[in-house]
Order: structure tokens, then sequence, then C-alpha cells
């Protein structure tokens, strides 16, 4: 039987307790993983610059052995493409989730059929979680607890805590 070498492609600003758990499953039934950190588009709502995103990552996935976290830019497709990559894989938290997610796969297949979406349910605890979500109640000083390992949590303390500190410096300039 053929090597599966599966895309976990996203954001990961930050990454979240749901992203690992997703992680782990996943890194059970391929035969690799590659975590693909997507280049931003829309920059300015971003948290972490990429490699920040991709230095946690990589800290919270050193035990798994057939897991690697890489940054892409471009199409997935073409990315999955240069990796031999035969499939991606994607969370589904809730049925809010599946209208996106069913035009991103059948557009990826269109595009390249030889990709394969594969839908994973992260368990039902973080079905309510995600990376916005942990940006917004960070910025407003909520508990992180649970949503985040306790060293994303640090980092994400440490740089709301930056830019709130930069935002304020410049005002006063
Ligand atoms: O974590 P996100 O924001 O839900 O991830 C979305 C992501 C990065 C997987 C998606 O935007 C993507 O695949 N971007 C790469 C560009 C691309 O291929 N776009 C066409 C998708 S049909």
């Amino acid at each position: 039987m053929k090597d599966i070498v599966a895309i976990y492609p996203g954001s990961f600003d930050p990454v979240t307790n749901g992203h690992l758990d997703l992680i782990h499953r996943g890194s059970k039934l391929f035969d690799r993983l590659i975590v693909a950190i997507a280049r931003n588009l829309d920059k300015d709502e971003a948290l972490f610059d990429m490699e920040e995103r991709k230095d946690m990552l990589e800290a919270m996935t050193s035990e798994l052995d057939n897991v690697t976290v890489d940054i892409f830019e471009g199409l997935l497709v073409a990315y999955c493409i240069q990796k031999n990559a035969n499939a991606v894989l994607r969370g589904i938290r809730a049925v809010s989730d599946y209208e996106f997610e069913l035009q991103m796969a059948l557009m990826n297949r269109k595009m390249e059929p030889r990709v394969e979406t594969v839908f994973m349910m992260p368990a039902e605890k973080y079905s309510y979680l995600s990376s916005r979500i942990v940006r917004e109640i960070a910025k407003f000083g909520g508990p992180l607890t649970g949503l985040v390992p306790e060293l994303v949590e640090e980092r994400v303390r440490h740089k709301v805590a930056e830019k709130h500190s930069f935002a304020t410096r410049t005002h006063l300039l």
C-alpha cells in the first residue's frame, strides 16, 4: 500500500487545543502529516508572524515523529503536489463550518483531482474553539485556560501586552 502524506493547512494564529487534538488524530491515521501554515493574506488582523506560529506548533508537536511543520504560500493544491501529498486534512467543528469547507474541498478537487480532502472532528469540548476567539478573549484579558497550551497562553499574553504598549506609545507621539 502506498504511503499517505497529508497536509493539515491553516492560519494557526495561534495554534489551539482543537488544532492539536486534530493533529494527534491525523498523526495516527496518516503515514506523514505536514502542518502547513498559510502565509497570511489579511495581515492586519494577525497576532503572530509566521515564524512565531511555526515555533509554537513545533514546540507542541515535537513528540510526534511523523509530524512536521512548514509555511506555504499560494495555492494549497500546488503545495500538496510539491510535497507529494495525497490528502488534505481539515477539521469540522459544527454544521456552520460545513458550507465553507465543502466549497473549499470541491474547488480544490476541481483544481487538483489527485488530492483528496479528509474531514475529522475534534473532541466535542473544542467544538466552540477557534483562533479568532482566542485572540479576542486575550485582547480583553479573559481566561485562556483549556483553550490553548500553557506555552501558547504565555506567548499570547506577552504579544497582546506588547501590542497594547506599542499602540499606547504611538498614540502619545
Ligand atoms: O485556518 P483557516 O484560516 O481556516 O485556513 C484556511 C486555509 C489557509 C486552509 C485556506 O485559506 C487556504 O487553503 N489558503 C491557501 C490558498 C488557496 O489554496 N485558496 C483556495 C482554496 S479553494
